[in-house]
């Protein structure tokens, strides 16, 4: 996985928390402080060192995986993202916008990525306010996505309810 979400987590957890707690991640999750070279862009990570990472910021910060989830998918989506991805975000007015572009945006992202396999969604209404996402990878991220979709809310001021039906499917409701 590209080395972006790692850049992500580790921004994050040291903006909050300080570098020594971020130092504290890296030991619990088994590496050698300052020994990764993992934060650029282009560098493809590892998926068992991104959920390792994960769960021992879950472990150093007492937080749940859902907790973590939210708390990632709130900085990628409303202060990382916008950072970093200012031309896609230009595109987008609204989250139903966003949410619906992002099949399309993961594919364009790692289009020059050798190996990348990014997650593939599918969209289905079940109402002109429900939206049905299936979520296609074998990650086995669907909290992070719903976490990054509540996110998607949070930028453009929105009200979301986001709810995680099983491993593939992720039900949004939006307010209007
Ligand atoms: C500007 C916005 C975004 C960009 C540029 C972006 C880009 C990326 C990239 C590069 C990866 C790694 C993919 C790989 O290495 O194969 C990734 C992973 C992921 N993205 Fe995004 N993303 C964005 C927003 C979102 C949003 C809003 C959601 C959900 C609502 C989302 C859901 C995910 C998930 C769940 C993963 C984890 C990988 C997986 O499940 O297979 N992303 N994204």
């Amino acid at each position: 996985m590209k080395g972006t979400i790692v850049r992500c987590l580790c921004e994050m957890i040291e903006k909050a928390h300080g570098a020594d707690t971020w130092a504290r991640i890296m030991e619990t999750a088994g590496h050698r402080t300052g020994k990764l070279a993992i934060t650029m862009d282009i560098v493809d990570v590892d998926d068992a060192l991104v959920m390792g990472l994960v769960q021992a910021t879950c472990t150093v910060l007492g937080i749940t995986a859902g907790q973590a989830a939210n708390a990632f998918g709130e900085y990628w989506s409303c202060t990382f993202g916008p950072a970093n991805y200012p031309k896609i975000y230009e595109r987008f007015h609204s989250a139903r916008e966003m949410l619906l572009g992002m099949d399309q945006v993961h594919i364009e992202v790692t289009s020059s990525v050798p190996n990348a396999r990014p997650p593939r969604f599918d969209y289905a209404w079940s109402d002109p306010r429900t939206l049905n996402v299936s979520y296609k990878s074998n990650r086995g991220m669907v909290e992070i996505f719903a976490g990054l979709a509540r996110g998607v809310g949070k930028h453009f001021n929105e009200p979301l309810d986001v709810t995680v039906r099983d491993a593939g499917s992720v039900q949004i409701v939006f307010a209007a």
